[in-house]
């Protein structure tokens, strides 16, 4: 399979390498460290996992699928957050969404090419006196209009540069 032979498999050696005996309790630790080494979970790495602790795939790919913490798919460096709630929507965050999916060229659910930015909406951001607001990474933007979202997300564009 040739996903196999781009993944380097030495950094889930490496985290392995400190759980000499691996139990069941080490594997959210093991997939932790793992995702920590990867930026998410590649399958090759989690068959890895699986060969070397001899936990079941299907176990393994139980408990990471159950914490939200855990990815499959390489991510994106910064989540945006939408807050689809009501007191947003009042706000006109719909105007907001609409100019991050412009500026970005993605939806809802949706990557850059890049892999900058990851697109996501929730209920409600508990903040709602900021409204509307959004959420990148752990930095909240409230009070926020259209016109703002370019200045933002390039504010983070040129942290890279
Ligand atoms: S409705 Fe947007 S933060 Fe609560």
């Amino acid at each position: 399979m040739t996903q196999v032979d781009e993944i380097d498999l030495a950094g889930v050696d490496e985290v392995l390498s400190r759980f000499p005996s691996p139990e069941e309790s080490d594997l959210i630790p093991i997939l932790q460290q793992t995702q920590e080494a990867y930026g998410y979970l590649p399958a090759p790495v989690m068959q890895k996992i699986s060969d070397v602790t001899r936990i079941p795939m299907a176990r393994i790919y139980g408990v990471a699928t159950f914490y939200a913490q855990f990815s499959f798919e390489p991510r994106a460096k910064h989540t945006i957050r939408c807050c689809r709630g009501t007191a947003c929507h009042v706000k006109g965050i719909s105007g907001v969404i609409d100019a991050i999916e412009r500026e970005l060229g993605i939806q809802e659910g949706e990557s850059t090419p890049d892999l900058m930015f990851y697109l996501d909406t929730v209920a409600c951001l508990g903040t709602c006196f900021l409204a509307p607001v959004i959420m990148i990474d752990d930095q909240y933007y409230g009070q926020l209009t259209a016109k703002r979202v370019g200045a933002i997300l390039r504010s983070y564009r040129e942290e890279e540069t």
